[in-house]
């Protein structure tokens, strides 16, 4: 970013709880850390009355909470001085234009301008068109950029429909599709791992892996957001966006570099190389269930059959992953906060060593924690002192608390802010990644909403799930790697 150039931040949903606990917060973040450009305005757009004043009290609680912000601080003074509020409906063309002629007032002169998407899914269309009839994304020698919270449409033709409607107004290197997981430092310490190494990579493949576990458990439930989750679901909620970036990230090949579209041309290739679960396939392949409860929650219908856990068996077919499944898990209530991926290599060819007889072989496995407690940990077995030939399992690891400092991740959105400030879209999604995305979805949901198949299970809250998620792997041969069976096997 030429930190000269002045910038615009528009969010429209400037009222609403993203942009109160994550969007000011990284931008207050990134201004303490002297990224943002010499001349900044954040112009927060929304249906709430505020005025300047009232917004930026309305922020300080969020930077407050958020940012670690206490009032003997210098900095909020002068970053406020920068926050503007103007009230407006988001299909409304006289709005808009009003917005253009506050946004010429505050610019003072040519700027670039970042427009944000902090609003339901419903309402982006209209957005668009009237930047587009406002001639809000024209770059007359400034860019202009727009970036598109999740949820990007609720099926495969939404999504397609979402993309030609911002097609007619931006180009697509104009626009930045936010999937916060991209975001996360240990969600790109995925790629450093595999190739900024050459210890891990000779191994990467069917030879060596014999399973890959991708777990993504909440402990919440849908909390305050039950409006908008009962319906969607953990599918499309989590699925179609986190857990299969995850698996494109464990799997893709090497990119050439990471240019953004070097990095998302191999991620496109190997989402599209995995094999479809539709039909008869998904009762196989697939477990959905409801937490106990679901039901009483305030804003959630009576007789609501959304799921909120699922797990899915997925295969990658390609000359790298042929024959090794990738579990996926993910949750609301269950009985960790934990995401993490398991790669778990095959066992050694002979078992030269005397087998325990409670846990068999342990084989290798490498756990990426990508929260919390956030590292990486290589399990492999070592000798127990003072005895012939007993092995167990030991854990070599690498915590970023310990190796960097209690407090060096930072928020994921402000990476995200500060790269498509900068033009980098590598850790955005393009459209037809979006796409194909939801084209191994779709067929999954078609089949549970219109065949019941496989049935709704019910699962215990602070459980790890129903009974079937379980069984899906038991059929293998192989179990769900959880934080106890992880302890038990460490004895
Ligand atoms: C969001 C989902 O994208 O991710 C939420 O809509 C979920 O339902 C959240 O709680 C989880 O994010 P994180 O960063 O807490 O793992």
């Amino acid at each position: 970013m030429n930190k000269k150039q002045p910038i615009s931040i528009i969010i429209f949903g400037a009222s609403g709880d993203l942009t109160q606990r994550k969007l000011i917060p990284s931008l207050f973040n990134l201004f303490r850390k002297g990224r943002m450009a010499g001349v900044f305005k954040i112009i927060g757009y929304g249906g709430t009355e505020f005025t300047d004043q009232g917004f930026r009290d309305h922020l300080l609680k969020g930077v407050r909470q958020y940012a670690g912000y206490s009032s003997k601080d210098e900095e909020w003074g002068s970053f406020k001085s920068n926050l503007f509020y103007q009230q407006g409906h988001y299909s409304n063309l006289e709005d808009f234009k009003k917005l253009v002629t506050r946004l010429g007032a505050l610019e003072s002169g040519p700027a670039n301008r970042l427009y944000y998407m902090a609003i339901p899914p419903s309402v982006f269309p209209s957005i668009i068109d009237l930047l587009g009839l406002t001639g809000q994304s024209k770059e007359d020698g400034n860019w202009r950029r727009v970036i598109i919270e999740k949820p990007f449409g609720t099926d495969l033709p939404s999504a397609q429909l979402l993309n030609q409607q911002l097609h007619k107004v931006f180009t697509e290197n104009q626009v930045y599709r936010i999937d916060h997981y991209l975001g996360k430092e240990t969600v790109q310490n995925i790629l450093v791992t595999r190739f900024a190494n050459t210890i891990f990579e000779p191994l990467w493949n069917r030879n060596y892996i014999d399973h890959v576990q991708i777990t993504v458990a909440e402990t919440v439930g849908v909390e305050h957001r039950a409006g908008f989750y009962d319906g969607v679901g953990v599918m499309r909620d989590m699925f179609q966006n986190h857990l299969l970036q995850l698996v494109s990230l464990v799997a893709m090949e090497p990119p050439a570099s990471l240019h953004a579209d070097a990095l998302r041309n191999e991620k496109v290739k190997v989402l599209s190389t995995i094999m479809p679960i539709q039909g008869k396939l998904v009762a196989a392949n697939s477990v959905l269930a409801q937490y106990k409860g679901y039901k009483n929650e305030p804003e959630i219908k009576s007789n609501s059959t959304t799921p909120t856990f699922a797990a899915l068996r997925l295969f990658v077919n390609n000359w790298r992953w042929q024959g090794v499944p990738f579990y996926l898990r993910s949750g609301k209530k269950l009985a960790e906060k934990q995401s993490q991926i398991i790669i778990q290599f095959k066992e050694p060819p002979l078992a030269m060593f005397p087998v325990r007889s409670t846990t068999g072989m342990t084989p290798n496995m490498l756990v990426l924690y990508l929260q919390p407690d956030e590292g990486v940990h290589l399990r492999f077995e070592a000798k127990v002192p003072d005895t012939i030939a007993e092995t167990r399992s030991v854990d070599m690891e690498f915590h970023y608390a310990e190796a960097f400092g209690p407090t060096a991740i930072p928020e994921a959105y402000e990476r995200l802010l500060l790269d498509a400030l900068q033009g980098d879209a590598s850790l955005f999604t393009r459209a037809d990644e979006v796409e194909t995305a939801w084209s191994l979805i779709d067929p999954v949901i078609r089949e549970w909403e219109e065949n019941q198949s496989p049935a709704l299970s019910v699962y215990q809250p602070a459980s790890w799930g129903p009974i079937e998620a379980d069984q899906l792997v038991a059929r293998d041969g192989r179990n769900w790697m959880h934080e106890e069976t992880r302890k038990l096997l460490e004895k």
